[in-house]
């Protein structure tokens, strides 16, 4: 397994559309098994596969972040199927939007369907946190970052620090 790069904003990248998985094979499980190693190196609550360099549509996640013991989940396909509610997602994050948090408006459920690092369909409905969690990480798999999802104003401030920050390079 290896860490890899992740890549950033505004890496045009991260804005791809992505692609259904459709043959699970050795390089699809290595990803999976180097974006699992990413990371927890990172580390980070959740990452999907087009962070990473492939437009492909995985994303994981730890379920207990947190803990000494590892939950790893791994979704392939994920599509939200039902969404309710409204919660205020408190200083989210991403590893590629470093040094910048905010909250976030995000529904307060949702029920996702994928298909597991064996081929297994499964439903999952999520709430709180990981309803946030899987909203973010499925956000990747449209080109879209939580940076969208905020005032205008809060994102040209972002958008400026970046710029000066490339600038000072
Ligand atoms: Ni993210």
């Amino acid at each position: 397994m290896s860490v890899l790069e992740v890549l950033t904003y505004p890496d045009k990248f991260l804005r791809e559309p992505t692609k259904a998985v459709e043959n699970i094979d050795g390089r699809i499980q290595k990803l999976i098994d180097d974006m699992a190693e990413t990371m927890y190196d990172a580390p980070g609550a959740g990452l999907a596969a087009i962070q990473v360099g492939f437009d492909k549509s995985i994303i994981i996640f730890d379920s207990l972040p947190g803990e000494t013991k590892k939950s790893l989940q791994v979704l392939l396909n994920p599509e939200i199927l039902e969404s309710n509610g409204e919660i205020i997602s408190e200083n989210e994050g991403c590893l590629s939007v470093p040094d910048f948090t905010s909250d976030v408006k995000r529904s307060a459920s949702v029920l996702v369907e994928a298909i597991d690092r064996e081929g297994s369909p499964w439903q999952i409905e999520a709430q709180g946190y990981l309803a946030i969690v899987l909203q973010h990480e499925i956000d990747h798999l449209n080109g879209i970052l939580f940076i969208d999802r905020i005032s205008s104003l809060k994102r040209e401030l972002y958008k400026s620090r970046i710029k000066k920050k490339l600038r000072e390079k």
